[in-house]
């Protein structure tokens, strides 16, 4: 992952002061909130005259939302303050160590936009996409600066969904993914290193197992839309929301994991093979989901609507983000000094030292069960002035 004839590289170790956010979508609304509030400057540039002009009320409603739920530290003036709207790509990519591209999901306008930005902004700052599904190879390859490209793929929206995939392509350089990384859990976020690119990504190429066998069970009449959500959001959701499915293979299975592949394995290699043969989400399954689903949320309403899914997802988010992952490994004790008379890491369950979620993630395992134990409560994330 290195470029021969790279001008500058990303510093790891830099702390981005001022970032640069392209695009006032909802994405780039949302990186705005969660850059600023975690005290990280920002220069929001928007190329929509119109969209421009309310890009600051969209994030000050963001922000008094978190603040309204207890969720932020400081006011929400305070923290707007570090948010600015710039006409023009070159003012907002000034200073900024770091640039997070939040544009239209179009390969060719992320392309020309890259060449722009790689043209323009400080040789040394790290260029970030936030785009679902386009690999950086698209839209960076040839590009002099093509070592500093990487894709930064948030959940949506990334001030609650605490995760971002970083993806590099095979010119990323080492010192950009950590840069991205490291900046990443400043902010809260915790990174998701791929190790190369795949089309969708994991957290996409998942949503869309999912979203295939949803439109399969709808099309061959097994069980309406509205139930199947349900079975997600009430059943599956919950139970992912405090363990994964690997862990919940663990768990559910007396003989753990091993015994889980033995049992269940035959029988989902059965429905793959079923389900290998193509199956698109035909148009007519599409429909009538979509009919089924606008009974209840009318398309007129959908902003409000996607306010009422974020107002919920921030109070769940504040309560997981109390005891954070039951059986996380926790990080490993720092060294007791050699004068001090006894140990003062996490693992006395005195005083945890302060942790990023990646930290308990990359932890030694066999730390996991005295450490655990020891104040979860505490072991949330203390970087970002979020209360979350
Ligand atoms: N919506 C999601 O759930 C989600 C989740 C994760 C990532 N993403 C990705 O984030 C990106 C943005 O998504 P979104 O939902 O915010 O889209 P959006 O359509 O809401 O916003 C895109 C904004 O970019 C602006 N824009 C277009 N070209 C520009 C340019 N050259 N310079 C400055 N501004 C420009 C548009 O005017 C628009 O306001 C996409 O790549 C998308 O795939 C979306």
């Amino acid at each position: 992952m290195t470029s021969p004839s790279r001008p500058a590289s990303p510093d790891p170790t830099v702390d981005a002061d001022t970032v640069a956010v392209i695009g006032a979508g909802g994405i780039g609304v949302a990186w705005a909130v969660l850059f600023s509030a975690a005290g990280v400057g920002v220069r929001l540039h928007e190329a929509n005259e119109t969209v421009r002009s309310r890009a600051i009320a969209e994030v000050r409603s963001k922000l008094a939302e978190l603040s309204g739920a207890g969720l932020l530290e400081e006011e929400v003036d305070a923290v707007i303050s570090r948010v600015a709207v710039t006409e023009t790509l070159e003012e907002a990519l000034a200073g900024a160590a770091f640039v997070q591209e939040c544009v239209v999901e179009d390969v060719d306008v992320k392309h020309a936009l890259f060449a722009e930005m790689d043209r323009l902004a400080d040789p040394a700052a790290v260029l970030a996409s936030s785009t679902s599904t386009i690999m950086a190879s698209r839209f960076a390859d040839g590009l002099p600066g093509r070592h500093r490209c990487v894709v930064v793929h948030p959940g949506n929206p990334p001030y609650i969904l605490r995760i971002a995939e970083i993806v590099p392509a095979a010119f990323t350089s080492e010192e950009t993914v950590a840069a991205a990384s490291a900046l990443m859990r400043r902010v809260g976020i915790t990174p998701i290193v791929l190790h190369h690119e795949i089309e969708g990504f994991a957290f996409n190429r998942l949503q869309g197992a999912l979203l295939r066998e949803a439109y399969c069970l709808v099309r061959d009449g097994v069980v309406s839309p509205a139930d199947l959500d349900t079975l997600v959001r009430e059943g599956l959701g919950l139970r992912w929301s405090v363990i994964g499915p690997f862990t919940t293979s663990e768990l559910n299975t007396r003989g753990g994991l091993r015994r889980h592949a033995e049992v269940l394995g035959p029988i989902y290699a059965r429905i793959g093979v079923e389900r290998a043969t193509e199956n698109p989400w035909s148009p007519e399954t599409v429909e009538r989901v979509a009919t089924e689903i606008e009974s209840r949320l009318p398309h007129a309403a959908w902003e409000e609507n996607v306010r009422e899914r974020d107002r919920a997802m921030i109070r769940l988010s504040s309560l997981l983000r109390g005891f954070a992952n039951p059986l996380a490994p926790a990080p490993a004790p720092a060294p007791a000094p050699a004068d001090a008379p006894g140990r003062d890491g996490a693992a006395d369950g005195t005083k945890p030292s302060p942790a990023t979620p990646s930290e308990h993630r990359e932890a030694p395992a066999h730390d996991a069960r005295t450490a655990a134990g020891a104040s979860r409560t505490e072991r949330v994330s203390s970087v970002s002035s979020l209360r979350m």
